[in-house]
């Protein structure tokens, strides 16, 4: 009697996610912003596809991810969509489409709708706490993102590693915990010391997805770009180029996810003390 969502039977659902936290198994994740990536993607072993408002860096090549729109992502995420039969998908609310909650619900229910994305990334905490659980209880999942949000980056003052200070690493740890309450799925966790996402994954019974935050998170994610090492300027610290010369793109990926999956990316070198 019910059909698969979307007319598709996706591999990991939302309650899936959870299981491999407690069964240790570690989330491969990584960002696509159209089909045949996603299509590669998903048949290289990766759990998890983000359309992230990276893409206004990445693939419009603004210097921020300020620009992008409900409309770019919905785009994006559709095409992904269409690439990737069952990888979970998780799509960015871009700046300023949650700004109160019946903004957010509306967008949300845009990229779940005629985007058709399984879950809905809100980047921050404070009022986004109450926007999540309004989501969450009209069916939408929810990831969080906390330590560096790159839509705040005029008011973090750049694209800076967050909660050194122990008053902002004790903040960070109450925000997610209270996301969680507010019935998040999972949290992504950016530019964070090691040791303090290590606290946060064990307080939380979801799974945190670490760039730039260490080896203890329950899975990793990285920009495309930034794994097939077609990144140009600053590379982050916990940037690895999984592609180095001759490596076919299959390859590249496989290792990214074999390395994600037995713990070795992010080594210490790539990570913030
Ligand atoms: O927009 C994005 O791609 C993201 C990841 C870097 C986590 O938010």
């Amino acid at each position: 009697m019910y059909g698969s969502t979307s007319g598709r039977e996706r591999a990991l659902t939302v309650p899936g996610l959870r299981k491999m936290k407690s069964d240790r198994e570690k989330i491969a994740v990584v960002t696509a912003y159209d089909a045949s990536q996603a299509h590669l993607l998903e048949s290289c072993g990766t759990d998890v596809l983000l359309v992230g408002d990276s893409l206004g860096m990445v693939i419009q090549g603004h210097p921020t991810t300020l620009s992008v729109t409900v409309d770019h992502i919905v785009y994006h995420t559709a095409c992904v969509v269409r690439g990737a039969r069952r990888t979970l998908i998780v799509a960015d609310m871009p700046f300023l489409a949650f700004s109160d909650s019946d903004v957010a619900l509306r967008n949300a229910g845009r990229l779940i709708a005629e985007g058709g994305a399984q879950m809905v990334k809100l980047e921050g905490a404070g009022h986004v706490v109450e926007t999540t659980a309004r989501l969450v209880d009209s069916g939408i999942p929810v990831c969080g993102h906390l330590g560096l949000t790159p839509q705040s980056v005029h008011q973090l003052g750049g694209f800076k590693v967050q909660g050194k200070e122990s008053a902002a690493a004790e903040r960070m740890v109450e925000d997610a915990r209270k996301l969680e309450d507010a019935g998040a799925a999972m949290i992504v966790l950016e530019c964070v010391p090691v040791d303090l996402a290590e606290a946060i994954t064990h307080t939380l019974s979801i799974p945190t997805i670490g760039i730039g935050a260490g080896v203890h998170c329950d899975g990793q994610v990285l920009v495309w770009q930034d794994l097939m090492g077609m990144g140009s300027g600053h590379k982050p610290r916990f940037v690895r180029n999984f592609a180095p010369a001759g490596t076919s793109m299959r390859e590249a990926i496989g290792a990214y996810v074999s390395a994600v999956k037995n713990g070795s990316y992010p080594s210490a070198e790539e990570s913030y003390g």
